[in-house]
């Protein structure tokens, strides 16, 4: 039986393929160095989007929704497999910068519980394409201290598949700079149900009453134990849908979609996006921008 995670140090708490990893930092305590040597040709747009970024306040975890691979490939009357191979360019792009700026957490939306529906030639198309990427790249996830981490129905997987990313996590356990979420076989309600049936396995069969059940200590049975909450929720294509996706996790993320499609998502983009995010009042329900007191659902009390 898994350790009650109530009882452990958040700051060293973390998922792991339904385990929870004890004892290691989750780099999203941290605060990951900033290496923007050479990430930004002179002169470029990009150069004057950086030099608006207030870096006291980059988001702490940005989570992407990568769509529009079939529009793209579409568009080049290609099969729909070419657009998500040319993804993975974005994926590497988006990766690395959100490494070198010092953003604690990055999430991308990989392959969700209802992917699986798709036709079989895609699905196993995305999932080649997943294991050729960390093949090719976990040199540069290790030289950019980059940690990664895989979220979502992990037993639904094909074991190859699962023993590969299990290796890749190992490899990366020790980084302590970006936190590099997949979200694979994963959706947000499976999420939260997957939470309670784990909250009521480690209570055991007699459901004996112990303290209730608080917003905080069912966070950290979520997949994302011990890492904070999405800032900034990216999505591609101009589709203006949440997908099932981080839904305990946003609640009060600043959303920000751009027209352009995955394939073509680059750091430009990304530094926009944080900008944008940066020019934004959040106030957490209430009426200034103050920083929020933890929200919390305790009898008797809601708090919205
Ligand atoms: C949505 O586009 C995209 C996906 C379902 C998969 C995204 C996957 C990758 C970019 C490749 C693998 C990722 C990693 C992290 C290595 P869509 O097919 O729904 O596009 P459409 O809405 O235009 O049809």
């Amino acid at each position: 039986m898994t350790a009650d995670p109530s009882l452990l140090p958040l700051s060293r708490v973390c998922y792991d393929f339904g385990s929870l990893r004890v004892g290691a930092t989750t780099p999203a305590m941290s605060h990951p160095a900033r290496d923007l040597e050479g990430l930004i040709a002179k002169g470029s747009p990009e150069e004057q989007f950086l030099a608006q970024i207030d870096f006291a306040r980059l988001p702490r975890h940005i989570a992407i929704i990568m769509d529009g691979n079939g529009r793209w490939a579409r568009m080049r009357s290609l099969p729909r497999v070419a657009g998500h191979r040319a993804g993975i360019a974005a994926v590497r792009d988006v990766v690395e910068t959100s490494a070198r700026l010092g953003c604690q957490v990055l999430t991308l939306y990989a392959f969700s519980v209802e992917n699986w529906k798709r036709p079989r030639r895609e699905v196993d198309t995305l999932m080649g394409l997943l294991r050729e990427y960390l093949k090719k790249e976990l040199d540069t996830l290790q030289s950019h201290n980059i940690a990664f981490n895989v979220i979502g129905r992990k037993d639904e997987l094909n074991p190859t598949i699962k023993r590969e990313l299990q290796e890749g996590m190992e490899a990366t356990r020790g980084n302590t700079g970006l936190l590099f979420n997949i979200a694979l076989s994963y959706g947000g309600r499976a999420e939260i149900v997957d939470a309670v049936n784990r909250i009521l396995a480690d209570r055991g069969p007699s459901g004996s009453p112990e303290a209730p059940v608080d917003e905080a200590s069912f966070s950290r049975y979520l997949y994302t134990a011990g890492q904070p909450d999405p800032d900034l929720l990216i999505r591609t294509s101009g589709e203006l849908r949440i997908s099932n996706f981080l839904l305990w996790q946003i609640a009060y993320a600043e959303i920000w979609v751009t027209e352009t499609l995955w394939p073509d998502f680059r750091k430009r983009e990304l530094l926009q996006a944080i900008v944008d995010y940066q020019k934004r009042e959040r106030r957490y329900g209430r009426v200034d921008g103050s920083e929020p007191e933890p929200v919390s659902l305790s009898p008797g009390k809601v708090t919205v």
